[in-house]
């Protein structure tokens, strides 16, 4: 999400003349884009911010903004640092040419205020050419689970207009991406007035057949079952499912106004598999969360074996001011969150390898991305239910479709080899 929203502040900063740098000793402004939904988001930021700070201190002049979701919830308390010179909010970004004109001649400026309807509709992203694209379709939050500060942070929920997100995909289709991911916080409340998520997805999907739509976040209360069999006709939507579960205890649940039973969400991942063969389904998982006792985090234990999520990310329960928590006990030790934590990951870690390991000997078109990470020898690619693929370099470019065949994986990599003679075979007996 915020990638996208730099995006977004990268156009709204090049149609007022000004240009993006990599190297932050060429730069005039400085801009953070920060993130508060955990405590060590923060952190990072202010670890970031004393980076900086060494670089102010040898060109004064330069302007310092802080922007999202840390810039709404503290506010004004950054302008006590001499180092910032603009807070800005995630509804106020249209703002940032003025701010940033006043800061220049020496003011410091805040804009904090969130907007019922503010979607960005009508600006273009500063989007570098690439293979995979982010794009923000709706923006906010009305769920308020009881832990989480984005509907404090990035305010009510709205939708942007299908017609314009689908004139934005046809742009980037054009314009060589293969991948679109659709963002919202929770995209089943997406609604235009006449259309809703699936409706969307559909339209998307037509666009153009080699390009991949993936979406992220659902909320599990609202999936709705013409999304899945959008999902499972349309080809060129991915079949990955991304929905956080946070616990597998009704009484936390309950806690966390997350407003469905680890019952409902077992009923859900069960139509997921059968209306969608071969998706792959993840998750988030709060440990720690106030009053969880070792009863409750078993049937979070418990829960993870009879899903067998393909992944999971896990997070210690961190207290955000403001929010419903905040009032409740942060009562799990410290190293207890921790211990919980590591016990989840390792049987995750697990599963996803067994998981992973009854793909062994199968074919998996890859969309590929680029150099892996660790070697310029090698490539990288993902499958449409979201696996990275590692194998030998190649000659074809970056955003090209190849079938590779699985020999060996780990709990986050699938490895194999590109399977030409194979799929050659399969085309001719097409034809
Ligand atoms: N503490 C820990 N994790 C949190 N998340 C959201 N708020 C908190 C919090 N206060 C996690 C949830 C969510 C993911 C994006 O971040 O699991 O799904
Ligand atoms: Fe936060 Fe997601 Fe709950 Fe919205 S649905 S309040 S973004 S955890």
């Amino acid at each position: 999400m915020n990638l996208a929203d730099s995006e977004l502040v990268g156009g709204i900063l090049d149609s007022h003349g000004y240009t993006v740098t990599r190297e932050i000793a060429d730069a005039d402004i400085v801009l953070l884009n920060t993130c508060a939904i955990r405590n060590n988001a923060e952190q990072r930021i202010h670890g970031r911010l004393g980076y900086i700070r060494g670089f102010k201190k040898r060109k004064p002049e330069i302007v310092v903004g802080i922007l999202g979701c840390m810039g709404e919830r503290l506010r004004a308390r950054f302008l006590d640092q001499a180092l910032v010179d603009i807070v800005i909010g995630p509804d106020e970004y249209r703002r940032l040419p003025l701010l940033v004109e006043r800061a220049f001649a020496g003011e410091k400026g805040i804009a904090v205020r969130l907007s019922r309807v503010e979607d960005y509709d009508d600006i273009t992203p500063l989007r570098i050419d690439g293979i995979t694209a982010w794009i923000s379709v709706m923006r906010g939050c009305d769920k308020f689970c009881t832990f989480c500060v984005v509907p404090f942070t990035r305010g009510r929920e709205r939708s942007r207009q299908l017609g314009s997100i689908v004139r934005e995909v046809e742009t980037l289709a054009a314009r060589g991406f293969k991948e679109v991911t659709l963002l919202g916080q929770n995209v089943n409340s997406y609604h235009d007035g006449e259309y809703d998520f699936a409706d969307l997805m559909r339209h998307v999907a037509r666009v153009d057949r080699s390009l991949r739509v993936r979406f992220t976040t659902s909320h599990p209360q609202d999936v709705s079952q013409k999304l899945l069999e959008t999902v499972a006709e349309e080809e060129n939507l991915c079949r990955h499912i991304h929905l956080p579960v946070q616990s597998g205890s009704d009484r936390i649940l309950g806690l966390m106004n997350r407003t469905y039973s680890v019952d409902h969400y077992l009923q859900l991942v069960d139509r997921i598999r059968r209306t969608i063969p071969g998706v792959s389904v993840s998750t988030d998982i709060i440990s720690g969360f106030p009053t969880e006792a070792q009863h409750d985090h078993q049937l979070t234990i418990q829960l993870l074996r009879e899903v067998r999520f393909d992944g999971a990310y896990t997070f210690k329960y961190s207290p955000r001011q403001g929010t419903r928590a905040w009032e409740f006990p942060d009562d799990v030790p410290e190293d207890e969150k921790g211990s919980r934590v590591s016990e989840i990951t390792g049987l995750q870690h697990e599963i996803s390898l067994a998981v992973n390991g009854s793909l062994v000997g199968t074919l998996q078109r890859i969309l590929v991305e680029g150099p892996s990470k660790k070697s310029d020898q090698e490539y990288m690619g993902r499958t449409d239910t979201n696996k990275t693929v590692v194998f030998p370099r190649m000659d074809e470019p970056s955003g090209a479709y190849v079938d590779i065949l699985i020999e060996r994986v780990n709990s986050a990599t699938l490895f194999g080899r590109r399977a030409e003679a194979l799929s050659e075979r399969r085309e001719v007996g097409v034809a």
